[in-house]
């Protein structure tokens, strides 16, 4: 092994990453969305970027920047289009990591004009949007797959299952719980999951600590 692939360990790989919310329209001026504030993504992409990874980091609506020839940001607003960015994507890269807390449902019809108030209460219906890390397990070839889990209960077990269910590589167990941890955080707690079902853990860190963690364990499993 030569000096540049010591240092570069990710040179002439494409990757995907995906980070932040989605903001799905309920009428011109309002929307649902979610805390995320992109950092553990944008520091996941930063990362990779400086091993010597092409990032295209799919962005939903942050407050975040982020400036590096290695890296081609997408900013994408609702869950849909963040699909069909990473779907553009995607057969192109070796290396996908799906950070962004996408919504799990958004309005099934989006009010044309601004919804006035009358009733005491008002009912929006909705729907599912599509599991972007799913259609991406059912799809891939050489391709290696890192989806994130937040749970706040039953942890491990539920990210087991969601490594599973979705066919990835690797999944990110994010917990909520723990002090430090979170959407707004600078610092993360994160447990590695594999396909094997090997568990590895790590302690309260900052986020771009995290994410040097999270990529040299992918760097092993595909030169292994
Ligand atoms: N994800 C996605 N598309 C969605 C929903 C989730 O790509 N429509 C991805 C997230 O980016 C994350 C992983 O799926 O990498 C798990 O997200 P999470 O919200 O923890 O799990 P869900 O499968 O959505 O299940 P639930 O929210 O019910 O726990
Ligand atoms: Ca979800």
């Amino acid at each position: 092994e030569n000096d540049i692939q010591k240092k570069l360990p990710l040179r002439n790989r494409k990757m995907i990453i995906t980070a932040g919310p989605t903001h799905e329209a309920i009428d011109p001026v309002r929307f649902i969305g979610n805390h995320s504030s992109g950092k553990m993504g944008y520091a996941i992409a930063e990362t990779a970027a400086n091993l010597g990874a092409q990032v295209v980091l799919v962005s939903g609506p942050v407050s975040l920047s982020l400036e590096h020839s290695n890296i081609k940001v997408v900013s994408v607003t609702s869950a849909e289009e963040m699909y069909q960015a990473v779907h553009n994507h995607f057969s192109n890269c070796d290396i996908a990591i799906l950070s962004a807390a996408v919504a799990d449902y958004r309005p099934k019809d989006v009010a044309s004009e601004k919804i006035k108030k009358n009733d005491s209460t008002l009912t929006i219906q909705l729907e599912k949007t599509k599991d972007i890390l799913k259609s991406l397990g059912e799809i891939k070839e050489h391709q290696f797959l890192t989806g994130f889990a937040l749970e706040t209960q039953n942890e491990l077990e539920n990210a087991k299952s969601k490594l599973k269910k979705k066919n990835l590589d690797l999944i990110v167990l994010n917990s909520l719980k723990d002090k430090g941890a979170g959407f707004k955080a600078d610092t993360n707690k994160v447990t590695l999951i594999d396909k094997h079902n090997k568990v590895q853990a790590f302690s309260v860190k900052p986020k771009t600590e995290v994410a040097n963690d999270i990529l040299q364990y992918i760097i092993q499993q595909i030169d292994a």
